[in-house]
């Protein structure tokens, strides 16, 4: 979690500098809050404790970052991205024009990190760091060729805008869940999950453009998910997009929603290829190779059931609210693996199938019943991720290996899962595999990954005309 630092927080500013004792030798946080207007200082908190800062001045148009550290046993996590993204955010938002700063001129992994975020080298001060050169770095920020996408995402049940800026820098995002409506009913209901988009969507693109204090008018292009999902929610998103697409004379881009999960990666850091990415989601449950930008090979996928449908049926077995997700990956946390399950078609393929482990799973549960024993909710969540786990890992690092492939990514709702994320980390680790997992909030259906994914999508020349019709079954290409 990044927070902005109040002056009046003195426990933060005592543990930040107790934790960074050499930043903070010559200057004291409290004097530099009193005596300079300008300070503000971004603080990276894992676990409520302070693992990285940012500290930049804003000077009306400009901003100059003045310090910027992450704690050892911290790097190498994107904590520094995390905390430059961020600063990206409010400097765009705030119409700043440029942000410039100073970097040791052996200081290779912060050049090489600075130069990713487009910052060029300026100037050289020499003898800067006690007889060592300093490199006096700028990024520009408002550049004519900016693309600002305006996503669009209304699948299933969440109503959601967001603007991002060349396929990277996420501005401002808002997503209206229905999850509250669709729980008394266990499940989404398609009738009114369309009704509930309709009444939000002019409130939910307007507190949008609000939140990155931006007009239709600054909008490069839009892009919405145009399929796979529930039609008659599809249509309100697409009907939308057309509209302003027409108003505002906007370039439209049609998304596909899986390829929205995929890029929620690259608000994380930018995707590097080749990669493999396991998608595991409500709906869906495959293993994609991609060479490039926009290039989608499938390798397998689900022969029945989604992953997630199948971790919502066992929720409600075991009687926990919808979405049972979430809910059985905390339980699961908790319990053992004491319940025997089918390891799912564990053959040479890259394909899945879920229907046999739910069924499993049910049968069990009736089974327990009618001998008057009692399941225990914990140690059966277990049992079932556990299986689940196995069965994802197994296949995606078989793949990696045969495709001879560094790099992998998880995408979609179950990408939010603990113990899918744990086990592949550590494998990856084992391995030497780059591994990027979607933030846990853009796991699940959002407009950011939208957009992202429509930048490139832009720089593809893949628009459409206002014809455009939301498909509710289509394979990702
Ligand atoms: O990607 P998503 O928002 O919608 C689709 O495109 O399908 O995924 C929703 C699915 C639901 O099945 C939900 O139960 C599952 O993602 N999910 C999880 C977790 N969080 C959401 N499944 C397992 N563990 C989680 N932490
Ligand atoms: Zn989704």
């Amino acid at each position: 979690m990044i927070i902005n630092l109040n002056k009046n927080d003195l426990d933060l500013i005592k543990e930040l500098t107790e934790k960074f004792p050499n930043v903070f030798l010559s200057y004291s946080i409290k004097n530099d809050f009193e005596n300079n207007p300008y300070t503000n200082y971004l603080i990276y908190l894992l676990n409520d404790k302070v693992v990285g800062f940012l500290n930049y001045y804003e000077i009306y148009e400009r901003m100059e970052i003045v310090n910027f550290n992450v704690l050892d046993q911290f790097q190498n996590k994107h904590i520094g991205s995390y905390l430059l993204d961020e600063l990206m955010k409010i400097a765009t938002s705030k119409k700043i024009k440029n942000i410039t700063l100073e970097v040791r001129i052996d200081n290779e992994k912060a050049i090489y990190l600075y130069k990713k975020y487009d910052f060029v080298e300026v100037g050289i001060r020499k003898n800067y760091y006690n007889g060592i050169d300093g490199i006096l770095m700028e990024c520009e920020m408002i550049k004519m060729d900016d693309i600002y996408i305006l996503g669009i995402e209304s699948s299933c049940d969440e109503t959601s805008f967001s603007i991002v800026k060349n396929g990277t820098i996420e501005i401002s995002t808002v997503i209206s869940s229905q999850i509250d409506i669709h729980k008394k009913f266990g499940g989404v209901v398609p009738e009114i999950a369309s009704r509930a988009h309709i009444k939000n969507i002019t409130y939910v693109l307007d507190e949008c453009l609000k939140k990155a204090n931006m007009k239709m008018d600054d909008i490069t292009a839009i892009a919405v998910t145009y399929g796979p999902g529930l039609i008659g929610s599809l249509l309100v998103g697409v009907e939308c997009a057309k509209t302003l697409a027409f108003l505002y004379n906007k370039p439209l881009i049609p998304v596909h929603h899986i390829s929205g999960h995929i890029y929620a990666n690259n608000l994380v850091k930018r995707l590097e290829f080749p990669l493999i990415a396991l998608v595991i989601s409500g709906g869906h449950t495959e293993l994609i190779l991609m060479d490039k930008d926009y290039s989608f090979k499938k390798l397998g996928g689900t022969l029945d059931d989604a992953v997630g449908e199948c971790y919502d049926k066992v929720g409600r077995v075991i009687g926990v609210e919808y979405p049972g997700g979430p809910v059985i990956d905390k339980l699961a946390s908790l319990g053992k693996h004491t319940y025997d399950l089918p390891i799912p078609l564990d053959d040479d393929s890259y394909n899945f199938s879920f229907s046999g482990l739910k069924s499993a799973v049910i049968n069990l549960a009736h089974n327990e019943e009618q001998r008057g024993n009692k399941i225990n909710k914990e140690n059966l969540a277990c049992s079932f991720q556990d299986v689940v786990i196995k069965v994802l890992t197994k296949k995606t690092m078989r793949a990696l290996k045969e495709y001879n492939v560094n790099n992998l990514i998880l995408a979609g709702g179950v990408a939010a899962n603990h113990g899918i994320r744990e086990k592949f980390k550590e494998l990856c680790e084992e391995n030497n595999i780059n591994y990027t997992f979607p933030s846990i909030k853009y796991s699940t259906d959002n407009a950011a990954m939208i957009a992202s994914s429509g930048y490139y999508a832009y720089l593809d020349n893949r628009f459409s005309d206002l014809t455009l019709n939301p498909i509710s079954s289509v394979e990702l290409k």
